[in-house]
């Protein structure tokens, strides 16, 4: 049985609240009735004010980030369950902007996933090499070291909670999209590294993303790929147009 497409909106740190719910308008109105998940990441601030259209269209919450603690004196941190009481559904974690510019850690990010899949929520595990890696021929290499880093300790069964995004660093927010050959390539390698990991099963039934510069003109081609069962999209995501154009086209 063919998967249904999974379209994820990372709006990163763009739009107020009254701003994403313009945004957020904009878009259902240029949607065609759903044939893939919908899923908008708005930034924390503006996660109560999409909330009402987001159930009335049919389309998930996601948050962009989350503490891995319950509570406490960790302040700036929003738990886990102060996003399940806004009804988010997705939590993305361990963003190359995060990993990056915020010194997350494959450690903290094995912590934040297991936090999100104990909430009961699902956890989109971001995954990507430099440029520089890809130079040296080592991106396989590093994929599957963070794979293994980041999944320490989550069973078989919790795999049915997380969804892994590929995204290589030299395509995010570049245009530079990475070709839907080396996107399939690895993707399918992601894949393979989940059956070593757990089972031919839970490979199958993972859902892998493509992320990295994905357009209205480029979706469809990476998108049709074997083992893209969808996309993470930062840029396009805020042009209700092309973001509407790339989610109408899912099959
Ligand atoms: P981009 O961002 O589509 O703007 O390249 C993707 C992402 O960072 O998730």
């Amino acid at each position: 049985m063919q998967k249904q497409k999974i379209i994820a909106c990372n709006w990163k740190m763009n739009k107020t609240s009254s701003q994403a719910v313009t945004l957020l308008t904009e878009i259902k109105e240029n949607l065609k009735p759903l044939n893939c998940n919908f899923i908008v990441f708005p930034p924390f601030t503006a996660l109560e004010a999409v909330n009402d259209i987001c159930k009335k269209a049919n389309i998930c919450l996601g948050a962009q980030n989350c503490h891995w603690q319950e509570k406490g004196a960790f302040t700036g941190e929003i738990s886990v369950e102060m996003l399940k009481e806004l009804n988010v559904k997705y939590v993305i974690i361990g963003h190359s902007e995060r990993r990056q510019y915020f010194a997350e850690t494959d450690e903290t990010i094995n912590k934040k996933i297991k936090s999100v899949i104990n909430a009961g929520l699902k956890a989109v595990l971001c995954v990507g090499e430099t440029l520089e890696q890809r130079e040296q021929g080592i991106e396989k290499t590093h994929i599957e070291n963070q794979i293994k880093a980041d999944l320490i300790g989550i069973s078989s069964d919790d795999c049915s909670q997380i969804l892994i995004a590929y995204e290589p660093i030299w395509a995010i927010g570049t245009g530079k999209t990475a070709t839907s050959q080396q996107a399939e390539e690895m993707c399918k390698f992601i894949r393979d590294s989940i059956v070593n990991l757990y089972s031919e099963k839970t490979a199958e039934n993972i859902n892998i993303l493509y992320g990295g510069s994905m357009n209205g003109k480029n979706a469809k081609e990476l998108l049709n790929q074997k083992n893209i069962d969808g996309g993470l999209i930062g840029g396009a995501s805020l042009k209700p147009q092309e973001i509407s154009e790339i989610a109408n086209n899912c099959k």
